[in-house]
């Protein structure tokens, strides 16, 4: 694959639940693009829509969820033009993610061995079983994970543990893209460290490409070379990693989420959260959807639904910005 194709191309992307009240509009014409052997981090609020975009990239949207718009590509490839046949072969082997709940992810009856051994057959057929017996204890030392462990259930496991095997098989078949949505959330801040760190050199040496989910804008902010900022289903400002140790020059609700790090002074912790909440889904505001939270909101903001404009590093939904050049 050339190196300038992106391993993900998301293009106008809308997904939709269909509820009694109407349809939630959890994914609101979303764009972005990931090119190789790069990590950019998705941020937002709780309900932002961040793992209904992981679920629908890996076209694994269950029940009442449905794409309603724009089109998904990895590796240039149509995801939902593909037959189940085609998926199959291309979901884990080319793309992969890992689950916010690192639990429900493995089988709990299965030993650690067996899941890999049996997703690395899975897709590579001619693999003989002691063959992938050997590359399921590399995976487990490639995390950190002593080999004696691949006997174990998962229950046996720590929750450390556990997710390092989730990270394990998700890049077993070293697929270009791994979707990681909240992979460390639910683990102790030492652990959590220790895991992250362990994937950036994994990633380095692998190089395959990463979207990785969080409501944590500074581990993000660590990790990727590029942010997307999420609200309400739409992205509202893209921007490189490295423009955000600045609060200023940003969307009001990155702003906002920037303040709301937590900041260690002397003798406190301060925590400034944004006022209000996110938006309904089934009806959203009128204009653009953070105005109502918004402390610099004036009246464009009440009215229309803000363009997509290029700032010096990448882009922004916002009304301040409007002499910038519409994208
Ligand atoms: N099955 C469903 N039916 C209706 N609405 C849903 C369903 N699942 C999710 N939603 C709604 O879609 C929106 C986006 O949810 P999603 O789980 O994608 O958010 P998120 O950004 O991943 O949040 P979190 O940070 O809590 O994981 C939310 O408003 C949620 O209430
Ligand atoms: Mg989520």
């Amino acid at each position: 694959m050339p190196e300038h194709t992106p391993v993900l191309e998301l293009s106008h992307v809308s997904v939709a639940y269909r509820t009694a009240a109407g349809p939630v509009q959890a994914v609101n014409d979303v764009s972005l693009v990931v090119m190789p052997n790069e990590i950019v981090g998705l941020v937002g609020e709780s309900g932002s829509g961040k793992s209904t975009m992981a679920y629908a990239i890996m076209r694994l949207l269950r029940g009442n969820a449905y794409v309603s718009g724009g089109s998904i590509r990895v590796l240039g490839r149509d995801v939902y033009a593909m037959g189940r046949q085609e998926l199959r072969k291309f979901r884990w082997r080319h793309m992969s993610m890992v689950f916010q709940s690192a639990m429900s992810a493995l089988n709990p009856v299965i030993t650690v061995e067996t899941q890999l051994v049996d997703t690395l057959r899975s897709h590579l057929p001619n693999m003989s079983v002691s063959e992938a017996k050997d590359r399921a204890a590399n995976l487990l030392e490639l995390v950190r994970i002593d080999p004696v462990n691949l006997k174990s259930y998962p229950h046996q496991l720590s929750g450390g543990m556990r997710q390092r095997v989730v990270i394990a098989i998700a890049i077993a078949l070293e697929p270009e893209l791994v979707i990681m949505d909240e992979p460390t959330t639910a683990l102790d801040v030492v652990v959590q460290r220790s895991i992250l760190d362990r994937l950036q050199e994994i990633q380095a040496d692998k190089r395959f490409s990463v979207l990785f989910i969080s409501h944590d804008f500074s581990l993000v902010s660590e990790l990727s070379s590029r942010m997307a900022i999420m609200y309400a289903g739409r992205i509202v400002e893209e921007a490189p990693a490295s423009s955000l140790s600045s609060i200023e020059g940003h969307h009001p609700y990155t702003e906002g989420l920037l303040r709301a790090i937590p900041k260690l002074t002397a003798d406190e912790i301060t925590i400034k959260g944004i006022k209000g909440h996110p938006p309904d889904l089934v009806d959203l505001p009128v204009g653009c959807a953070f105005h109502p939270r918004c402390p610099r909101a004036y009246e464009p903001c009440r009215l229309f639904r803000p363009e997509i404009l290029a700032t010096e590093s990448g882009r922004v939904e916002c009304h301040l910005f409007a002499e910038k050049e519409v994208l």
